[in-house]
Formats: structure tokens, sequence, C-alpha cells
């Protein structure tokens, strides 16, 4: 069987130097893919949903797996199924009705509110009850957390500490700071805690945990500086234990599914919790419809078993007769970025030392060929993962062979990691 991925990071990277250790797939396409995905898979310069349309009709594909949320949240789902052509080819992704879990934070906090689930308190406006949004903003502690409701390239959560400053930050989404995803806000009070990510993989009725991960998403180092969309990640996480890992459970991955099945939420793919463990209790801060990015760098390379056979038990409905094995090693990486990320940076550096990582596995995010020739096309150009006995370990590989790595103005973070090892 033919299989295509949809997306161009390193997620789509990892997934795919997964899936092509499976026997069951002939051939993987990725749609656009990057320097990296060439390498395993034909690369096929095509987004919109015709053109995808096209290269699974013309290339015999029989499953899709989407990568990132803008897909899924355009609507990928219902498109596959609204075409008599397509709609027996599955799509590894939720619908564009339960992708709205994370295009829409309005939509998602009343779903974690209706079903019990813990998350922080919080209050939606539109532009219409902006003077009401201020006036509960003053009933608040600072900081004070305000977020579009929609899709705004990871910008659009605020956390701000002067109440002037937030009220400022209210009149200006709602002039359109982040056109029509501002024209709903969410404000909610801040909590405290520490950050960590947890996967699902679900068919819609019964749902298989995978490894969890912790990422680290400021550009500089001891957590400082710009949000970026991630600079490295561990997994496991050692906070994670049994205990809390059951809470997880029984709170917020059990009453999410419930949820779903009551309110007629048809779900098939991967579930993104993104929680904070606030004094051992886990509190939902955001849903994603996808895996995290570069989460996924250390949590596929942490199962054992062969993805095909999950993605199979998704299409087919039969999760609930597959197991999922994990590799009881830490997994790190370590993400290297163009110089000035997450602000203004230069694309087309060539790429040296790709060769060199040794034990470590690179996977390419913002890299595409030219000439044969890696250059660098994105903020985020490549992850190096590696394994050990312990994070440290896992660790130590990263940084022992990303050094091998260079481009003009490459940085990474040298701390990833920091707060979980002990010094
Ligand atoms: P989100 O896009 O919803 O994940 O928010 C981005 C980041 O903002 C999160 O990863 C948290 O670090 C932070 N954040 C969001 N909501 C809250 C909250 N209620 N309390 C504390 N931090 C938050
Ligand atoms: N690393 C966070 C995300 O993928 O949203």
């Amino acid at each position: 069987m033919n299989l295509l991925i949809l997306g161009s990071g390193g997620r789509e990277h990892a997934l795919l130097w997964k899936l092509s250790q499976s026997k069951r797939i002939d051939r993987l396409f990725v749609a656009p893919g990057n320097a990296g995905t060439a390498l395993l898979a034909t690369n096929i310069d095509s987004c919109n949903f015709a053109q995808v349309r096209k290269t699974v009709v013309e290339n015999n594909i029989s499953m899709i797996l989407v990568g990132p949320e803008g897909p899924l949240v355009d609507g990928i789902h219902d498109f596959f199924l609204a075409d008599p052509e397509l709609k027996n080819i599955p799509v590894i992704g939720p619908s564009k009705q339960a992708a709205r879990l994370e295009g829409s934070k309005d939509f998602a906090k009343g779903f974690l509110v209706r079903n019990g689930i813990p998350t922080a308190k919080y209050k939606s406006f539109d532009k219409d009850t902006s003077l009401e949004a201020a006036a509960f903003l003053s009933t608040l502690a600072p900081p004070y957390v305000i977020k579009a409701d929609g899709l705004a390239a990871g910008k659009g959560v605020m956390i701000i500490n002067s109440l002037s400053e937030a009220i400022e930050e209210i009149d200006a989404i709602f002039s359109g700071k982040f056109g029509s995803a501002g024209n709903t806000i969410v404000i909610e009070q801040f909590l405290k805690g520490i950050e960590l990510s947890v996967f699902i993989i679900t068919d819609g009725v019964s749902w298989k945990l995978l490894p969890e991960a912790k990422d680290y998403k400021k550009i500089g180092e001891n957590d400082t500086g710009l949000n970026t969309g991630g600079m490295g990640a561990v997994s496991p996480v050692p906070f994670a234990g049994g205990e809390f890992m059951e809470k997880v459970k029984a709170q917020i991955i059990e009453p999410t599914m419930h949820g779903l099945a009551k309110e007629g939420i048809l779900y098939k793919g991967f579930i993104f919790f993104g929680l904070i463990n606030v004094d051992g209790n886990p509190y939902v801060i955001e849903y994603n419809a996808r895996l995290g990015d570069p989460e996924s760098e250390v949590i596929i390379p942490r199962i054992k078993t062969d993805l095909f056979e999950l993605l199979e038990g998704v299409a087919a409905g039969d999760l609930a007769t597959r197991t999922v094995e994990f590799d009881n090693r830490s997994a790190a990486t370590v993400m290297a970025v163009s110089g000035g990320y997450p602000g203004a940076f230069e694309k087309g550096k060539a790429i040296s030392g790709l060769d060199n990582a040794g034990e470590s596995v690179v996977f390419h995010a913002g890299t595409k060929l030219e000439d044969n020739t890696a250059i660098t096309s994105g903020g985020r150009v490549l992850a190096v993962t590696s394994w050990g006995e312990t994070i440290e370990e896992a660790l130590a590989t990263s940084y022992r062979n990303i050094a091998a790595i260079d481009f003009e103005g490459m940085y990474y973070r040298k701390d990833i990691g920091f707060d979980l090892i002990s010094h």
C-alpha cells in the first residue's frame, strides 16, 4: 500500500522515518516535505486539496496521514469523505468539527467545562462585549492570560503583567491584530506549574497512550526570550510518574473521549493534550488536533510498535485490538535554528555535516534541496535526536553530534532538559 503524509517539518520527517521501517508499506509520499524526507519518500509539491486529490488518484495512495493542524482545521478529512472517488481512503486526522478543539480556543474551553475536565477558569468575549472584557480582567490577579480564539501561527497567546497593557492588547486584537482569529478572545486565570505534552491515538472509541514529552518553547537558555515553535524536547518526563499519569487518564483523557462521544464528534487521529502540572494535579492548557513538534522527534523514536499497524487500527476502528510497545530508553532532541529566529532570519544557507551525526538521527524541518544540497528554508532547520539510558545520556549524544553540523548563523540551546536533570 502507498501512504501520503501531509506537512513539511521535523514531525513529518519523524513520522516518515518510522513508517519507512514498516514492511506493510510499499511507497511513501510527502507533500510538500523537505530535504530530509526526499531521502525516504517522494516529495510532492502540492498542498491545496485539489492537488492532494490529484496526487492520491495518480499514485494509487490508500491512506493519508496529516501532520499539521492547518489542513485539518480547513476540513481535509471532510473533503475526502465527501468525494465519491476518495471516500474510502482513510484520512488519519480529525474532521473539521473535531479539529475545532485546536482551531477555536473558545470551543475547546466550552468543551472542557461541559465535560468537567480541569482547566483554568475563563470567559470569552467579542467586540460587542469588549468593555466587559476589560472589567473581567480587573477582577483577576496578574499575570493576565489573553488568547485569540482562532489559529494565529502560535502567536495568539499573550501573558501580560500590567493591567493597562492587557487592556491595550484586547483593543489591538479587536482592531484586527490577528485578523478574524481575534474576533473572539478568551481571558483566563493564570496557572502556575510545569508543562508537559501528552498524546493519544484514537479511532474515535478506544485510545492508546503514546509516550509523553516536555518541550522547550523559549528561544533563550533558562527559558528566556521569545516563544518559538519549540527548541528541543525530552521523553519520558520524570515528573509524569504512575500516580500523575493515572490522574491524567481518569480526569482528562477518559472525560475527553466521553465528551466527544456524547457530543457526537467523531475523532480519528492523534490528540495532543497540552497539560500543566499544578501541585501534582493535571490541568488542560490546550488541545491540539495533531502531534507536537518537536515532541514527535522524541515520542515517535520511543514507539517500538509498527506505527502503520496503529494507523490501520484507527482507520478500521479496531484500535482496541492493537498494542503499543514503548522503547524504555530516554530520547532527547535538540533543534538547530536560523540566526535571528523567531524574528527575521535569512534562508538559503548550505548545511554541512549532515552525514556526521553518528548514532543520532537528524530530522529535517526547514530545509530544502537545491542542486542536491540541503539548504535552510525556515526558522527551525533540523532536530538532532538521540537515545540513552537516561535523559542526560541522550542529551549528551545529541549535543556531541549536533556540533558536527553547521550552517551560517546556526543557533541551538545548550540547556535542553536543564530543569529535569540533576546538576
Ligand atoms: P497555548 O497556545 O494555549 O498552548 O498557550 C501557549 C503557552 O501559553 C502555553 O504553552 C503556556 O506556557 C502559556 N499559557 C497558556 N494558558 C495559560 C494559563 N492559563 N496559565 C499559564 N500559562 C498559560
Ligand atoms: N511543540 C508544541 C506544538 O507542537 O504545538
